[in-house]
Order: structure tokens, then sequence, then C-alpha cells
């Protein structure tokens, strides 16, 4: 798959942008994510939190979540925007890879500059997939 850096900084805007609407009472850590299927459509998502913190949304999984729940399950790229370029937590990295092992991942930062730049496969080794399931 070949990024354009335009289409890399779009998605990183996306990201960013959407880190507004971040639900964030106890960690005040504003997440932002934005995922591109292979049919072009763009899902966002941020962090969302709760009272009982173990119940807490991250950003990624709320945009794989969104994209799966509108019949999407190819994904391109992921861009996911933190103030301090943090990668994804290891429930996110599972969920990604569970929809293949190839999409990319862009981490950046709150000015919208990429950190860091790879893919499922290189951020979760010898993951657990679907394939690993016997086929009934
Ligand atoms: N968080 C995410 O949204 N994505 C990650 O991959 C790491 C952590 C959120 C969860 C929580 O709301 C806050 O960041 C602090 O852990």
């Amino acid at each position: 798959m070949t990024l354009t850096n335009k289409e890399r900084a779009s998605l990183l805007a996306a990201a960013r942008e959407v880190r507004k609407f971040a639900y964030v009472p106890y960690s005040h850590y504003r997440v932002g994510a934005a995922l591109k299927t292979k049919s072009g459509r763009v899902f966002t998502g941020v962090n969302v939190e709760n009272a009982a913190y173990p119940v807490t949304n991250c950003a990624e999984r709320t945009a794989v979540f969104k994209a799966v729940s509108e019949g999407e399950r190819e994904f391109e790229v992921l861009a996911l925007v933190t103030d301090n370029g943090g990668s994804p937590c290891g429930a996110c990295r599972q969920v990604l890879a569970e929809f293949g092992l190839d999409t990319l991942v862009l981490i950046g930062d709150g000015e919208g500059r990429l950190v860091r730049e790879m893919t499922v496969a290189e951020l979760l080794p010898e993951a657990f997939t679907p394939q690993h399931l016997p086929r009934p």
C-alpha cells in the first residue's frame, strides 16, 4: 500500500481534531484516532473513560468498532494522536490484529507531526489471529 505524505497529514489532522471530543475526566489524556478503510471511508474515535476505570474504551477501539458496526472490516491505515506520541495499548493492538496485520499505524504528537509509523504486525509480533482458530 502506498500512502502519500498528504494522506498521512490528512489522517493525522483528523485524529488530532477529534481529540476535542475525548471524554477524559480521570486521566485528562486525550487520544484521537482516524481509521481509513480500504473502501476509502474514514472513521474517527476518541477515548471514552468511565468512573469504573477498566470499562474505558480507547480511541483506536472506538474507531474500529464504529467502522465494523457500519459494515467495514478492511482497513488500510490508522492514525493515532496524543500529546506525547504514545503507542497503542495491547488491547487495541489485538483488536487491530483481528482485522489485518498489514494495517499501517501512524503515531502522531499533539502538533499532528508523524512520530513513528509501523504495521500492526510490527506492533504485535506473534499475534493470535482468527487463523489460529479451528474452522467448524
Ligand atoms: N488510551 C487510548 O485511548 N489508547 C491507547 O492505546 C492507550 C490509552 C486511553 C485510555 C485512557 O482513557 C487514557 O488513554 C489513559 O490510559
